[in-house]
């Protein structure tokens, strides 16, 4: 019989009490700080984005290439201004189809996997090669940029692998895979990645947003830096995955040891839906004494089991081969949602940091947070949990703030980054 007190103390492991909340936040505002100041002494790379809110008037037909998550996004997109658009046509494909293809795994190059991604771009536009077409490029990982055109790959990360990458400007890439197949008509105009997106596409409605972010396979976070005054306000990106200054639990460093990069991206591996299902997977082998379970749960694996009302000793049998009493199921489901507790938690008190640098500590002006993600749109437990630790942390005015679920950031911030170069 499965041991009860081992699965209660796996769950410790995940328990963030606020006066770690607080902590945190003030050390995610110290990095904004002094990734400015002292780029070495930050976890965050303050990347920016060459790109303002918008106005919201944008206008025109623009194509928007979502790239970055399991699936690729294109888009053909009518802006009307005042936040309305209309979808003019939709193209959305996996970049891996065990046994068929995959463009992110080991073996892939950057070359097949432009010419898939211009491929799907046609279809998107008709097949159209002769009117002139703006596109704007949402990619999801960290770029550094020089402008809103040449952003180079500094590092993949969410474990995608593609040779030839790393290193280069992806709108070249891209742009020299449009030639390939004739389509000079599609031009690349504007390279975002999605935090800086989504922040677009909910400004573009709602001009009380500063602050965008994903919860997805990936995390990161983006907000309007207005530099005092000083320069013109731009969009900088946290790539706040990376950020470090969190205790790692046990089971922390046994995922980021077997991990393709160990060492980064940390907070990323503890929040994301690339890694929460691992992470539930590790702790629940530890609590079981197995080096290894049946079937290792995924994120969607993870969310059905903290679903299940009456099958969950069904679940875990399947994937750990043991036989739980209802006991049993009770607290390793209680460990499966701290797993994701712990995830919302870290989230928010990264938000409170941002605030406290764009506001001042203690300062909350009313606005919305905007988020975009299949975890924060699908997973139990981080909404509640989210909403909580922001009270957890600020207290009442937590009130002031709405954290405001986008869809389709990804794709409208793409076109309306394009627009905004008119
Ligand atoms: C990338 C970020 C991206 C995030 C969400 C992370 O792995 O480094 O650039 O915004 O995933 O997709």
């Amino acid at each position: 019989m499965v041991d009860v007190e081992r699965l209660k103390k796996a769950a410790d492991e995940f328990k963030m009490p606020n006066s770690e909340l607080k902590n945190m936040a003030e050390a995610f505002r110290y990095d904004i700080v002094s990734g400015f100041e002292q780029p070495l002494a930050s976890t965050l790379r303050l990347l920016p984005s060459y790109t303002n809110l918008p106005d919201g008037f944008e206008e025109g037909c623009y194509l928007a290439l979502d790239f970055g998550g399991t699936n690729l996004r294109i888009l053909k997109i009518k802006l009307m201004g005042a936040g309305e658009y209309e979808v003019l046509s939709r193209v959305e494909k996996p970049l891996k189809v065990e046994g068929e293809y995959d463009y992110i795994g080991e073996g892939s190059s950057g070359e097949a996997l432009w010419d898939f991604v211009a491929s799907l771009i046609d279809e998107a536009n008709g097949g159209d090669r002769s009117v002139e077409i703006k596109l704007g490029h949402t990619f999801s990982f960290p770029t550094e940029q020089t402008d809103i055109y040449n952003a180079k790959l500094i590092t993949w990360t969410k474990e995608f692998r593609t040779q030839g990458v790393e290193g280069e400007i992806i709108n070249d890439q891209l742009k020299a895979a449009l030639e390939r197949r004739g389509m000079t008509n599609v031009v690349p105009v504007a390279v975002i990645n999605d935090t800086v997106a989504v922040l677009l596409s909910a400004a573009y409605e709602n001009q009380k947003t500063f602050i965008g972010s994903i919860l997805a396979t990936g995390h990161n976070t983006c907000y309007l830096e207005d530099f005092n005054g000083q320069k013109a306000p731009m969009i900088i990106n946290l790539e706040s995955g990376n950020f470090s200054k969190i205790v790692p639990n046990k089971y922390d460093s046994i995922l980021d040891a077997a991990s393709q990069r160990p060492s980064e991206q940390r907070m990323e591996k503890m929040v994301s839906g690339k890694y929460l299902g691992e992470l539930f997977t590790i702790a629940l082998a530890d609590a079981l004494k197995v080096e290894k379970l049946v079937e290792p749960f995924t994120s969607v694996d993870l969310s059905e089991f903290i679903l299940a009302e009456k099958s969950g000793a069904e679940i875990l049998k399947k994937h750990t081969g043991e036989d739980f009493d209802a006991e049993g199921v009770f607290y390793a489901r209680d460990l499966a949602e701290i797993v994701v507790r712990r995830s919302a938690r870290i989230i928010a008190a990264s938000f409170v940091g941002t605030l406290s640098h764009i506001m001042g500590v203690g300062l909350v002006i009313p606005q919305q947070i905007a988020i975009e993600g299949t975890v924060y749109a699908k997973m139990p437990v981080v909404r509640e949990a989210l909403t909580e630790a922001l009270y957890d942390i600020l207290g009442g005015d937590a009130a002031r703030l709405e954290i405001k679920f986008i869809t389709d950031g990804g794709t409208i911030g793409a076109a309306i980054a394009a627009a905004m170069t008119d």
